[in-house]
């Protein structure tokens, strides 16, 4: 049985062309330390790190690829951002009950520790993740901290991004944005997006390798750095560096990752992001329709699918969503998530709690095939009674 990979939200599958090559490369004729040395392999890796870096500020539309800090994923950038922009005591943040668990987890912590506050903008209409005009009045005088995903990884569905940057620049509040399920999916620009803070992990839509992330920071904004230590230069100052990237890269870097990326980023640059997008689209709207026929079959978030990355999550009714996950894998192999995707206020929002949602996810090698195994497969679970008992990791929701 082949497999059939409709989970790229939770991580690309198979990478870009070109990523295993480059990260062989960092193994051998540039297997020296990036920024710590002068010898031949050292300056290789230097240049080569360099070289990733340029590409994605590219991809990105980022003027100056130092505004790009290379982070261990997109929750070590979130950490990074939030852990760095709330106060030590009181404050208040924003964010949306879409938020997954590597921003809200961060933001419970600190509202613990300090005793801020939090507000939780409350789903828009239509599946639309808030209303614009609920943030406005949202926003207090000691507001720190927006943040924001700038779309579900539970339903898809787009963020008003740009809209949010308006208000929080007009309020004089920061913006973080969390793009892990947007980069590589929505074309970004993100010099020109009225954003201050911006993360995603390398694996997901940049097709990249797992290990690796992005934090921007917006022109002239630095933050108080998570971890500090060597950096390879002006090793007798007390203090770490003063800015981007090298502020927030202490340590020996993530060299094979990275040069991954980077090739992930030369390729996505080869290709039409528009034309990338409008296939993700047609997608969409194939597995919408294919699972939107089944009786029994219960779709959940934005009904149009151009408001919506490829991401949608559905129920079957009778079965428990790990049950279907299983059978999906087991009988068809047909691999997407179940359970509630690190995101457990979305499934509050949508009424999924306990067990959450199936998710499926397509990426750009998924095939027509692909969208017509899953609305099949899914037919037959739905006209049958589970013949598995769920498991209890799958009941509870991961
Ligand atoms: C919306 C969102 N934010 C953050 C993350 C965390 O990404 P990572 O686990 O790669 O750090 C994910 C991963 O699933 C995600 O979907």
């Amino acid at each position: 049985m082949g497999v059939i990979y409709l989970d790229h939200a939770a991580t690309a599958n198979p990478k870009a062309p070109g990523v295993g090559p480059a990260m062989l490369r960092s193994l051998g004729d540039c297997n020296g330390n990036p920024g710590h040395g002068a010898h031949r392999l050292s300056v290789a890796a230097t240049l080569a790190v360099y070289e990733a870096r340029a590409t994605l500020a590219e991809l990105l539309g980022v003027r100056d690829p130092g505004r790009l800090a290379f982070t261990a994923g997109a929750t070590a950038a979130l950490n990074q951002a939030i852990r760095g922009s709330l106060p030590e005591h009181g404050g208040h943040a924003i964010c949306s009950v879409w938020e997954h668990n590597a921003v809200l987890r961060p933001l419970l912590e600190w509202r613990r520790r300090s005793g801020g506050t939090i507000t939780f903008l409350p789903p828009g209409p239509d599946g639309a993740p808030f209303r614009p005009a609920d943030l406005e009045r949202a926003i207090q005088a000691d507001t720190a901290l927006i943040a924001l995903s700038a779309a579900s990884n539970v339903t898809g569905a787009i963020a008003p991004v740009a809209e949010a940057g308006e208000i929080a620049r007009a309020r004089g509040v920061r913006l973080l944005v969390d793009g892990s399920q947007a980069a590589g999916h929505l074309p970004v620009a993100l010099d020109r997006l009225p954003v201050d803070l911006w993360a995603c992990p390398g694996h997901k839509g940049l097709l990249g390798p797992q290990g690796v992330g992005l934090l921007y920071l917006r022109e002239g904004l630095e933050l108080p750095p998570l971890v500090v230590g060597g950096g390879g230069f002006d090793s007798a100052r007390e203090d770490p560096p003063d800015e981007a990237p090298e502020r927030y890269e202490a340590g020996t870097q993530n060299t094979p990752g990275i040069l991954g990326l980077g090739a992930a980023a030369a390729h996505l640059l080869r290709q039409d992001p528009h034309a990338a997008r409008a296939r993700e689209v047609r997608h969409l709207d194939a597995l919408q329709r294919g699972l939107g026929r089944i009786a029994g079959v219960r779709l959940h978030g934005a009904a149009d699918p151009r408001r919506c990355v490829g991401v949608l999550s559905f129920a079957v009714a009778g079965w428990a969503p790990g049950a279907v996950a299983e059978t999906l894998d087991r009988r068809f192999g047909i691999c997407v998530r179940a359970g509630l995707h690190c995101a457990p206020m979305a499934h509050e929002a949508l009424g999924t709690l306990p067990a959450g949602t199936v998710r499926a996810s397509v990426g750009p090698w998924t095939t027509d095939d692909d969208l017509a195994a899953l609305p099949e497969a899914v037919a037959w679970i739905a006209a049958r009674a589970p013949e598995i008992a769920a498991p209890a990791e799958a009941a509870r929701g991961a």
